[in-house]
């Protein structure tokens, strides 16, 4: 299997292109973030240089490159889809107060479509410029430098601040981007097709963001840096994948590599990209989901500062990765989860040349990817025969009720040792849903009780193991209530859930809608929200009869979770909905409310994700 562009030749481009053009290499940084507390991994090249961006000079000067391993678990669900990844490398560079935004386009430019570099056709390209708020103004500047170069105005779009303005965290240096897309050829999905709708026609490959402003605290306004810096980024894994014309990241030469050794270990089933039919998806998703997972951890475990599998923080996420591969293998029937090893000594051998020191630490590496997978094997054969209990008493009761409540997940936790995730995996294969938000209650009210603190078991690590966190839980709890009262509203419909997810930090919310809300429907949402909570308003809780619930008006999912007696909890008069709790005690309370992404979920299902400022 020959790649027609190689890992390697893209970054022998890369480097030649950066040389030649007077850039100095940067070494690659741990994916553990060096002092930076904000940030459980480094998630972009630019977070080891934000010191340098602003302001302290820079010992290899102001024109850099690098080759940056990171690591994002926001969309660890979108994995095994045709594009997400839990890790990638990003090709980066920057000026440090030197060359600024027409210049940087430029580089861009030629290195994409120049023959000596990537030669890509001027018409598979397009871009989008920040088309400007109350904070900074339209970036005419890029749209003018790309139309220089050729871009046609008619795919040059300007987007708002979803879409145009980057930023690592709540503070830092951040300013508008322009981001590059790649067309794939794929039918457009309609009048409204570009670069932002997601359909995959047209692919982002490559974000410039012009860091002139820096947020000095969480919510300030955005001021400007003394110096003008760019930073740029380019995923490796989407270029490679659409220069060569594949239909997935996965069919780059790497993941093949170790889907082969994963075909040969099942013996059952083989990968077939091209086979659509539901069965072959999900067989296709665990061969991606198992590729994906163990090189993100064999990039962990042999990063020069190791994360070894734990409960808590960075450690957490080690063991989700490593746990959700061992259960996707044994979908495939590869049983002996000691057996993934080839795979994680596949990627040791196949990135040698990358990170020298890894080669090293491979029996170390092993060694640790071993201890996990049998603390697992153990942890899966009690928690299975919970989970079957469970599952069978569910499926016996007279209710005919699909939810496992946040209790019964929380017990396959605490007492057996089963990561919710894999509840929730599993449920969904036994045609069953997880209350996943109970459970987190759940979780944060058992560790309120127990005062163990600090246990940092979510994504991103948001819950702190603080007392704030239950308050933050709470809020946000309601403010799903709102957003789905007002999403009713606006689309004209009720009962739009499709399922809910909280940390600490946001609200993520899934609902029936076929389209991408507009900006105007996301205003209007939002609008509605902050004026209820404007209103403040007392949230109440009643507890009445399922058939009182029903003929209140009360929305929810109508299941046995809560027995005879249900709760319903009411808002002023804008929301009624069927809920187990905990909430707040006043809309007012919430504070602010932001949504900070819209996108599609599945078919049919749109995803929200909001914020509490
Ligand atoms: N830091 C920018 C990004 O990650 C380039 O997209």
């Amino acid at each position: 299997m020959q790649e027609k562009l190689t890992f390697n030749a893209l970054l022998d481009k890369w480097s030649r292109f950066w040389t030649e053009n007077n850039h100095k290499q940067i070494k690659n940084s741990s994916l553990v973030p060096d002092g930076d507390t904000s940030v459980l991994f480094t998630t972009a090249g630019m977070q080891p240089l934000v010191p340098y961006l602003l302001g302290r000079p820079h010992p290899n000067g102001t024109r850099l490159y690098n080759v940056q391993t990171c690591l994002r678990t926001d969309d660890i669900e979108e994995v095994g889809d045709s594009s997400h990844l839990t890790s990638f490398h990003m090709l980066g560079n920057w000026s440090l107060g030197d060359y600024f935004k027409e210049e940087s386009i430029k580089y861009s430019f030629n290195f994409l479509t120049n023959p000596k570099w990537l030669n890509i056709p001027l018409e598979k390209l397009s871009v989008t410029v920040f088309k400007g708020d109350e904070n900074a103004p339209y970036d005419e500047v890029s749209a003018a430098a790309w139309e220089k170069l050729g871009i046609p105005k008619s795919r040059i779009y300007p987007l708002g601040k979803k879409d145009n303005w980057w930023a690592a965290g709540d503070t830092g240096p951040c300013g508008p981007d322009t981001e590059i897309f790649y067309d794939t050829g794929k039918p457009s999905c309609g009048e409204s097709c570009g670069p932002a709708c997601n359909c995959g026609k047209h692919i982002e490959i490559w974000n410039n963001v012009f860091m002139e402003y820096n947020v000095p605290a969480p919510g300030a306004k955005p001021e400007k840096l003394p110096k003008q810096n760019v930073d740029t980024g380019m995923g490796a894994d989407r270029v490679l994948c659409v220069l060569n014309g594949y239909e997935t990241v996965f069919e780059r030469t790497c993941f093949m590599g170790a889907i082969v050794i994963l075909e040969e270990l099942s013996s059952h089933f083989s990968y077939n990209p091209s086979k659509k039919d539901n069965n072959s998806e999900a067989v296709n998703k665990d061969f991606r989901i198992i590729a994906d997972h163990l090189r993100s951890a064999v990039f962990l475990l042999g990063d020069e500062m190791p994360t070894t599998p734990s409960n808590t923080g960075r450690g957490y996420i080690l063991r989700r990765l490593i746990r959700r591969a061992i259960m996707c293998a044994r979908k495939l029937y590869i049983t002996d989860s000691r057996q993934l090893t080839k795979v994680i000594e596949y990627y040791i051998r196949y990135y040698a040349n990358l990170y020298p020191n890894m080669d090293m630490r491979a029996s170390d590496i092993v060694g640790e990817f071993v201890k996990e997978a049998d603390a697992f094997g153990k942890t899966l054969a009690s928690g299975m025969k919970e989970f079957e209990t469970v599952v069978s008493t569910i499926k016996s009761s007279s209710e005919r009720s699909n939810l496992i409540t946040g209790q019964q997940v929380f017990r396959l936790y605490d007492t057996f040792g089963f990561p919710p995730e894999l509840t929730e995996e599993l449920a969904k294969e036994k045609g069953l849903t997880v209350d996943m938000a109970g459970f987190k209650v759940a979780y944060a009210e058992h560790q309120e009780k127990s005062r163990a603190g600090g246990a940092d078991m979510f994504k991103g690590g948001v819950f702190r193991g603080d007392g704030a966190q239950e308050e933050m839980l709470k809020k946000l709890h309601s403010a799903t209530h709102l957003l789905h009262a007002a999403l009713g509203k606006v689309l004209g419909n009720t009962s739009l859930q499709r399922g809910s997810n909280i940390t600490a930090e946001r609200l993520r919310f899934d609902f029936l809608c076929d389209h991408k809300l507009t900006d105007d429907e996301i205003k209007r949402v939002e609008e509605l929200v902050n004026s209820w909570i404007k209103a403040d308003e007392p949230i109440v809780c009643n507890e009445m009869s399922l058939d009182e619930a029903k003929r209140s008006g009360a929305i929810g999912i109508f299941s046995d979770k809560y027995g005879e007696k249900v709760t319903v909890y009411s808002m002023g008069g804008f929301s009624k909905e069927l809920c187990g709790g905990p909430h707040a005690s006043r809309t007012g309370e919430l504070g602010s409310f932001k949504i900070t992404k819209e996108e599609a979920s599945s078919a049919g299902v749109r995803r929200i994700k909001a914020e509490l400022r």
